[in-house]
């Protein structure tokens, strides 16, 4: 199941951000209490038998959404969750008034890449050496008006 997360999911995303994401320097469940407080932040959270199993940060500014990070715990995944959890974002920004949404993704990160492509996300530009280890980010859009 879906839903968005409360203060008390802080700690268990913190830990599953710290496992999924690549060289974060997000200090978990901080990072993650001051989105969920954030009148711009959006995290949800899929949840099955009181695990979280999955999570989706990102935030909504006026009319453009952006995802910051994205993770499924690793037993868990190709069962079509991080798309579910795309798909939930999206759904909960266009209700906020949003009209395009953003990211960055490690230009390695084929899964990623994949998922978000399948999404209906497109890379619009490179940054180069963006991370802290030199690797390249891709910059992926998804604008709604007209996409189903
Ligand atoms: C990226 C991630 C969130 C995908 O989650 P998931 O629940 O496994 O994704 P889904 O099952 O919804 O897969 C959706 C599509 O993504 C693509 N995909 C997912 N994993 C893939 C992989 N390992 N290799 C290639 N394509 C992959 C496929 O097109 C897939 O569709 P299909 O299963 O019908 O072929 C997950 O791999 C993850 O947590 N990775 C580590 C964290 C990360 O890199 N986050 C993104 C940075 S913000």
């Amino acid at each position: 199941m879906i839903r968005l997360a409360t203060t008390t999911d802080a700690s268990a995303v913190g830990t599953l951000i710290i496992e999924t994401i690549q060289g974060t320097t997000k200090s978990g469940s901080a990072w993650v209490s001051e989105q969920i407080d954030s009148p711009t932040g959006v995290v949800l959270v899929d949840e099955e038998l009181q695990q979280i199993r999955g999570f989706i940060v990102g935030q909504i500014v006026i009319d453009e959404a952006e995802i910051h990070d994205l993770g499924v715990a690793e037993t868990s995944r190709r069962n079509g969750i991080g798309s579910k959890l795309i798909k939930a974002f999206e759904a909960h920004v266009i209700h906020q008034g949003a009209v395009t949404c953003v990211l960055e993704v490690r230009a390695s990160n084929n899964a990623a890449r994949e998922a978000y492509a399948k999404a209906g996300y497109t890379v619009i530009a490179q940054r180069d050496r963006y991370y802290s280890d030199g690797e390249h980010a891709l910059l992926m859009r998804h604008d709604f008006k007209g996409s189903s």
